[in-house]
C-alpha cells in the first residue's frame, strides 16, 4: 500500500526512482510519480496508471534533465480519486512531498491554510502536510524546524521524504508508524517503504525511528534527532535473501509461492526443533504461552484466517482456551481482559496498521504480545514482547499463499509444544504429529502440485460462476473462509463462506439451479452432517465440488477432490484452494498478483 522510493547519488536518478518503484509495484497502487531537482527547479511528473506508463510519460520528455536526485511515490488512493492530480508527489510553495500514511486532521488544516493564502490542486491530505511543511519553512528558514512544525500539527501516520526548492540535491525523510528506510551503496544513497527496493544494491540499512530524520545528499547518508543535533545510527542487515523475491520461470508470483509451499512448511518448522520435538525455549522463550491461562489471537485477512485454524489447535491438542478477534474491530470490542491472558498477533508483512495499532492497544494495557511474523525486523518484530518467525521467504502477489501455510504450520507446532508442557498428550504422539507436520504435508502439498492440471479443469468448469458458497464444520469451515477469501480477492467472484449447517438458517434461500457451492470435509465426525447438508443443496439444484481428505462416493456430488491429508487436511487443502483460485482468475483475465483495489500490505487503519 503506497511506495515510497528516494535517490541522492552521483549517477542520474530517474532510472533508480522508477526502478525502486518497479519493485515497490507489489505493495498494490492506483497512480505513481516522481519529482527530481533538475538544473532548473524541481520537476514533477505524474500518471493515473502503472509504474510502466510513469516511465513512459517520463521518456517522452522532450528535454530529459539529468537529476542526480529525487522522490518516487505509488499511490493508493485513500483521500481523492486515484487521478494524477491526486498522484504524488504533491508541491506547495518551496516544497515536493511524498506521503504514505493518513492525515487525520487534513480536513481542518487545510480551511485554515486555506485562509492563510494557500490554494490546493488536490483532494489529498498529503497536499495539506506539503503545505504545513512549507509554513514551517518560510517562517523559519530551518528544515528540521520545518518538519517539528508540521508534525506538531497533523495527527494520523505518515512516512514521509521531501524536497525543499532552495535546498539543491538533498531529500530528507522522516515518519510516525507508517515505515521508511535508509540505505547506502557505492552507486548512492537510497529511501524506500521496504527493502525490497534496495536489497540489490545492498545488503544493509537503516530502519528510521519515529523522531528521527534522514538527510540524503549525493556524497552520503546522515541522520539527525528531532532537534537537529546529528545522530550515528548503526545499520542493520538484510535477512531476507532477495532473490526469493524474484519469480523465475513462473508466471506469476502467486503460482511460485504456492510451489514454496513445501520448503515454507520444513524451514519454518526446522528451525524450532530439538531432536524431533518442538523446542519450548525456542518458541517461547519468556514462557508466555506456558503460563497463559487464555490466549488471544488477533489478526487481519489470511492472517486471521490462520489464527482460527491455530484456536482449533490450541483448544483440542492443548487444552488452552482461544479466541480470535479480527484487529481492526478488537479495539471497538469490550473484551474482558483478566490476569493471565496472552495475545498473539500475526502477520507476514508485520507492517499492517490494524494489527499494529491493536498491538499497541494491548501492550499500552499491560498485557504481553507475541508476534508471529513473516518478516524480518519489521515494526510487528519490534514492538512485540517475543517474536515467532514463519520462515516462508518474501511474499510479493497480494494473495497470501505460503503464508498460510507456514502460520498454520507453526501454530500447529506451538499447540503440540504447549501440549505436551501442559502434559495433555506424550512424546511419542508430539513426535507423531511433528512428522505428518514436517515429512507428510509437504509431501501431500507436492502431490497436489503434480496435479495442478486436475485443479485447473476443476477451475475452467467453475469460473464462470456468478457466485460460490463455501462450506465446511470447524476447521473445515475455517479453512472455508480463506478458501473463499482467496477466490473473490484474485478472481472477483463473489464467494461467501458459511457453516454449512448454518445454510439451512436462512442463507439456503440463495441456493437455485447451478449455484455452485464448494463443500470441505475432513475427519469422521462432521462427515455425515456435512454431507447432509450437501444433499440439501442439490436438491434445490446447487451444484456441489467436494474437496475432501478420503473417499466418498462419486454420486455425493457433482466434482470430488481427495486431498489424502493424515493430519493437516487445513494446511494440504489450503494449497487446492490457492490454485483453484489462481487458475479461476487467470482463465477470468484478472491480474493474478496485483488484483484490483488491493494492497499487499496495508498501512493504514
Ligand atoms: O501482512 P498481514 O499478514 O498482516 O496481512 C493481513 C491481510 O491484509 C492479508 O492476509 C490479506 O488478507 C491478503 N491479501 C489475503 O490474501
Amino acid at each position: 500500500m503506497c511506495g515510497i522510493i528516494g535517490y541522492c547519488g552521483k549517477e542520474e536518478a530517474a532510472p533508480y526512482l522508477l526502478k525502486g518503484l518497479y519493485s515497490l509495484e507489489y505493495r498494490g497502487y492506483d497512480s505513481a510519480g516522481l519529482c527530481v531537482f533538475a538544473p532548473q527547479g524541481m520537476l514533477t511528473v505524474k500518471t493515473a496508471g502503472r509504474v510502466a506508463d510513469l516511465q513512459q510519460k517520463w521518456d517522452a520528455l522532450p528535454e530529459r534533465p539529468f537529476a542526480r536526485c529525487g522522490i518516487g511515490h505509488t499511490r493508493w488512493a485513500t483521500d481523492g480519486a486515484p487521478t494524477e492530480k491526486n498522484a504524488h508527489p504533491h508541491r506547495v510553495g518551496s516544497v515536493s512531498i511524498v506521503h504514505n500514511g493518513i492525515i487525520e486532521n487534513s480536513g481542518a488544516l487545510r480551511v485554515e491554510l486555506q485562509k492563510k493564502g494557500y490554494v490546493f490542486v488536490s483532494q489529498t491530505d498529503t497536499e495539506v502536510l506539503a503545505a504545513l511543511l512549507d509554513e514551517g519553512y518560510q517562517a523559519v528558514g530551518n528544515i528540521p524546524a520545518a518538519i517539528r512544525y508540521a508534525e506538531s500539527r497533523v495527527t494520523g501516520s505518515f512516512a514521509v521524504a521531501a524536497m525543499f526548492e532552495p535546498e539543491k540535491d538533498t531529500v530528507w525523510a522522516f515518519r510516525k508508524e507508517s515505515p521508511l528506510i535508509a540505505a547506502t551503496a557505492p552507486n548512492g544513497n537510497f529511501l524506500a517503504s521496504d527493502i525490497f527496493a534496495v536489497s540489490r544494491y545492498t545488503s544493509q540499512y537503516y530502519p528510521l525511528q519515529e523522531e528521527e530524520i534522514a538527510v540524503l545528499r549525493p556524497d552520503g547518508l546522515s541522520f539527525l534527532q528531532k532537534d537537529g543535533t546529528p545522530l550515528e545510527k548503526d545499520p542493520v542487515s538484510i535477512l531476507t535473501d532477495s532473490r526469493q523475491a524474484e519469480k523465475g520461470a513462473f508466471p506469476h508470483h502467486m503460482l511460485k509461492e504456492i510451489f514454496d509451499a513445501p520448503d515454507a512448511i520444513r524451514e519454518t518448522v526446522a528451525a524450532y526443533l530439538r531432536d524431533g520435538l518442538p523446542s519450548l525455549s525456542l518458541l517461547d522463550p519468556k514462557g508466555f504461552l506456558r503460563r497463559a491461562k487464555r490466549l488471544f489471537i488477533v489478526a487481519c485477512g489470511t492472517a486471521l484466517n490462520a489464527g482460527k485454524i491455530g484456536k482449533f489447535y490450541f483448544e483440542k491438542l492443548a487444552g488452552l482456551s482461544t479466541y480470535c478477534a479480527i484487529a481492526s474491530e478488537f479495539r471497538y470490542d469490550s473484551p474482558i481482559l483478566q490476569d493471565g491472558d496472552h495475545f498473539l498477533f500475526i502477520t507476514q508483512s508485520g507492517e499492517t496498521a490494524d494489527t499494529l495499532a491493536a498491538m499497541r492497544m494491548v501492550r499500552g494495557m499491560g498485557f504481553s504480545a507475541t508476534a508471529l511474523v513473516n518478516t524480518p525486523n519489521s515494526t510487528a518484530v519490534n514492538l512485540a514482547d517475543s517474536v515467532l518467525y514463519t520462515r516462508a521467504g518474501p511474499e510479493i502477489a497480494v494473495a497470501s499463499t505460503k503464508a498460510y501455510v507456514a502460520q498454520c504450520s507453526l501454530l500447529y507446532l506451538v499447540a503440540n509444544a504447549v501440549a505436551l508442557y501442559r502434559e495433555k498428550i506424550n512424546a511419542v504422539a508430539v513426535r507423531e504429529n511433528v512428522h505428518a507436520l514436517y515429512h507428510d504435508a509437504p509431501i501431500c502439498i507436492a502431490n497436489l502440485l503434480a496435479d495442478r492440471e486436475a485443479v485447473r479443469a476443476i477451475s475452467q468448469k467453475y469460473c464462470e460462476a456468478p457466485s460460490c458458497f463455501f462450506i465446511g464444520r470447524g476447521l473445515d469451515y475455517s479453512l472455508a473462509e480463506e478458501s473463499s477469501l482467496k477466490c473473490k480477492e484474485i478472481s472477483y467472484i463473489h464467494c461467501e463462506a458459511y457453516p454449512a449447517g448454518e445454510l439451512k438458517h436462512g442463507t439456503i434461500a440463495l441456493i437455485e439451479e447451478n449455484t455452485l457451492v464448494v463443500a470441505i470435509v475432513s475427519g469422521e465426525m462432521v462427515r455425515e452432517k456435512t454431507f447432509s447438508n450437501i444433499r440439501e443443496v442439490r436438491a434445490r439444484g446447487g451444484k456441489v465440488l467436494l474437496v475432501t481428505d478420503r473417499h466418498a462416493e462419486t454420486q455425493v456430488a457433482d466434482d470430488l477432490y481427495i486431498v489424502p491429508a493424515k493430519k493437516l487436511f487445513p494446511v494440504c487443502a489450503a494449497v487446492f484452494f490457492q490454485l483453484f483460485a489462481y487458475y479461476g482468475a487467470l482463465l477470468r483475465g484478472c491480474d493474478v498478483d496485483k488484483p484490483r483495489n488491493l494492497a499487499k500490505s496495508v498501512t493504514v487503519e
